[in-house]
């Protein structure tokens, strides 16, 4: 029996994924290693908020396209080459660059001036004829892809075939077009799971911290947002509460001392 998408309540934890894996490949045979932790990207060309987040000490990547490079003001082949090795020092992972030609010649051409800027470089690909073509072309020989602007499991399938490293579904753009962006992310973890493909599911648009938190539920790779939506996740008012009274009680004992 072919497996079926499940409801939001009915998803399996990435625990029970992992364990099935196991059993299916054993542990060292582990093919598909999504289920082994989430990691979390930066979806910003800002350095500040990069270093912010890479503060906390939960960042695993940068993520940026060439409207985010805009709104930093990074402009010109050689600024714009020069940001990315920028972020490439303030962060130890993965960092996608995204390609601006739509040609076949032209992304290939771009896509290896990019990788020979950095070892921590990810190629990022448009989600086109040409794009799929070009992540085949990287992904022959070896280098990292993230194919970008997905919005169908059609297309995720195309981008795992190509041998991408990553694949960009936009949840949040889906959400604001009344398409649940969640149920895109579980269609995808379904096919890459029945095959065992390793492209890695990269929820991208986050908009907010529960985007974050259901993309775990879901058993997504990678989520890359904004820091407002990563700092969301500290915030829990009977935690500040609770510190408040930890506070208090500790001066209240300690006062006479
Ligand atoms: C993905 O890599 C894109 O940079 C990004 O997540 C797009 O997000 P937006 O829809 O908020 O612009």
């Amino acid at each position: 029996m072919p497996r079926t998408a499940k409801s939001l309540t009915q998803r399996e934890t990435p625990k029970k994924l992992c364990s099935r894996q196991l059993s299916r490949f054993g542990t060292l045979q582990l093919k598909n290693k999504h289920t082994l932790y989430m990691k979390f990207f930066i979806d910003t060309a800002n350095l500040n908020e990069i270093k912010a987040a890479q503060a906390l000490g939960v960042l695993d990547g940068v993520t940026t396209n060439p409207s985010l490079m805009a709104k930093e003001g990074i402009t010109g082949k050689n600024n714009i080459l020069k940001h990315y090795v920028d972020i490439c020092n303030i962060v130890t992972g993965d960092v996608s660059a995204e390609v601006n030609a739509v040609d076949y010649d032209g992304m290939i051409r771009e896509g290896e001036e990019l990788a020979d800027l950095h070892d921590q470089i990810v190629v990022k690909l448009p989600m086109t004829k040409e794009g799929v073509m070009a992540a085949k072309y990287f992904s022959d020989k070896g280098v990292k892809t993230n194919v970008t602007l997905v919005f169908s499991a059609g297309q995720a399938l195309l981008a795992a075939k190509a041998g991408a490293t990553y694949v960009s579904p936009f949840i949040g753009r889906l959400d604001d077009v009344s398409t649940d962006g969640l149920a895109l992310i579980e269609e995808i973890r379904l096919i890459y799971d029945n095959y065992g493909y390793e492209t890695e599911i990269l929820a991208a648009s986050v908009r907010h911290t529960m985007h974050i938190v259901n993309c775990a539920k879901i058993g997504a790779d990678v989520m890359t947002g904004p820091l407002s939506a990563i700092l969301g996740l500290l915030k829990h008012p009977l935690t500040d509460i609770g510190l408040a009274q930890f506070i208090a009680d500790f001066e209240k004992g300690n006062k006479a001392n």
